[in-house]
């Protein structure tokens, strides 16, 4: 999945003749799942029309600060254009866009919308050759720099004007991996390892029966996912669950009983700076696991069980720094309760679920936590979905890094 995905794209385009190239730029955007709007300098409708655009994009495109030919007009607010962007891509940028950029020249849309733009501005210069590298550009791009946007070098090639050199706008596919790469490398959890446990174990009884429970393994799931796209690289150890996950910095370790979880978390602990335990483990386990399948008779049968290993509280004991977050599902003194396993588990933090919460608990698309640190300070959170909460932890987990 690409980073681009869900963020909202606010496309720029001046006048010039790369302007054609936005088509298939709007498209690559779509393409990565990016919401697309449009906002064009009257100039570069000579180039591209706004119906291609608007088309491509979903969305209506704007290149004044109101449509005359239009009695009711209403005014294009280029504050709220600026402000629903993630980002500001200006592609083509012309030589004359660049300059009103560092003027604050703002005689059209555009450079108004890019002046009220708190989101990171990117720019993709597009003219020619001797243009290029006329002093004024070069001044232009250091300006733009100095004032935080980030250029996407031009590339060398034949020119419009049948020159050859560098000045080209970069090629559309080149902009959506200069952007990927740019904003993966400033994600705050880019270089940290982080260990997820998530869904049921199943504990056999014999070959084709066990003991399981009811966990879907979404919170965990919707945890590594936030986790990635934050820019960790997580390693996510699922119990057996319906759900899958695609992303490039997870790392999927299946396994089905509370034994195989221990054992894959061990063999990762050692490598990981944080780890959030949301598997639902089980307590117990059958003492004999028969080796055939166990016939049924008249009587009842006795299942003698015996207690599964903590894997949780056995990473506590051997932690050497890790952040170490575990959940508590609790049913009566709550609080009470949570705050004993943070010390018996030598835990950072505890994500307290109470199922006396409506919306809290397996199965849900929902939860209600309360956050517990291990200074015991609480601080009980509104009823969320499962996504909100796990952006929760992870933001515990920027807290904690100070990112
Ligand atoms: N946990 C674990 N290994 C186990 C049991 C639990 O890693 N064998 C983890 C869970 O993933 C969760 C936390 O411990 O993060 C709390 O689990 P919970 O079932 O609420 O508490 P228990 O410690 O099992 O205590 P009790 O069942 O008595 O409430």
């Amino acid at each position: 999945m690409s980073v681009l995905s869900g963020k909202n794209i606010l496309l720029g385009i001046s006048g010039g003749i790369a302007a054609y190239k936005t088509a298939t730029l709007t498209r690559l955007f779509i393409k990565a799942g990016a919401h697309v709007r449009v906002v064009m300098t009257p100039a570069s409708k000579d180039f591209i029309t706004p119906l291609t655009l608007s088309t491509l994009s979903k969305n209506p495109v704007h290149s004044s600060f109101y449509n005359d030919d239009d009695e009711n007009a209403v005014w294009n607010n280029h504050v709220e254009l600026a402000l629903w962007a993630d980002l500001f891509v200006i592609a083509p940028a012309t030589a004359n866009t660049m300059a009103k950029m560092i003027s604050g020249n703002s005689d059209n849309l555009l450079i108004a919308t890019y002046l009220s733009a708190k989101c990171p501005v990117y720019v993709a210069p597009a003219m020619d050759l001797d243009m290029y590298h006329h002093g004024s550009t070069k001044h232009s791009f250091e300006k733009l720099k100095s004032f935080g946007n980030t250029i996407i070098p031009a590339e060398s090639g034949e020119l419009a004007s049948g020159l050859h050199g560098e000045g080209r706008m970069a090629e559309p596919e080149h902009i959506v991996a200069f952007l990927e790469k740019d904003i993966e490398g400033k994600l705050p959890l880019r270089g940290k390892k982080i260990l997820v446990t998530a869904g049921p174990t199943y504990e056999p009884i014999d070959p084709v029966r066990f003991i399981g429970n009811h966990s879907s393994g979404k919170m965990g799931y919707d945890i590594a996912l936030a986790a990635a796209n934050e820019g960790a690289e997580v390693i996510l150890i699922s119990g057996p669950t319906h759900l899958t996950v695609q992303h490039a910095n997870i790392t999927l370790v299946g396994v089905t009983s509370g034994s195989e979880m221990y054992n894959a978390c061990h063999e990762h602990f050692g490598k990981v700076d944080t780890a959030i335990a949301a598997a639902a483990v089980a307590d117990y386990r059958p003492k004999v696991v028969a080796s055939q399948k166990i016939k049924k008779n008249d009587g009842s049968l006795i299942l003698e069980l015996e207690k599964t290993r903590d894997i949780l509280a056995s990473l506590g004991e051997i932690k050497t720094g890790q952040f170490l977050i575990g959940f508590a599902l609790e049913t009566e003194n709550e609080i009470e309760n949570a705050k004993a396993k943070i010390r018996k588990k030598n835990l950072d933090l505890i994500v307290l679920n109470s199922l006396n919460d409506t919306g809290a608990g397996f199965g849900k698309a929902t939860n209600k936590v309360t956050f517990i640190n291990s200074n015991f300070e609480e601080e009980p959170m509104e009823l969320k979905t499962k996504e909100a909460v796990a952006l929760d932890i992870i933001n515990k987990i920027k807290t904690h890094y100070n990112v």
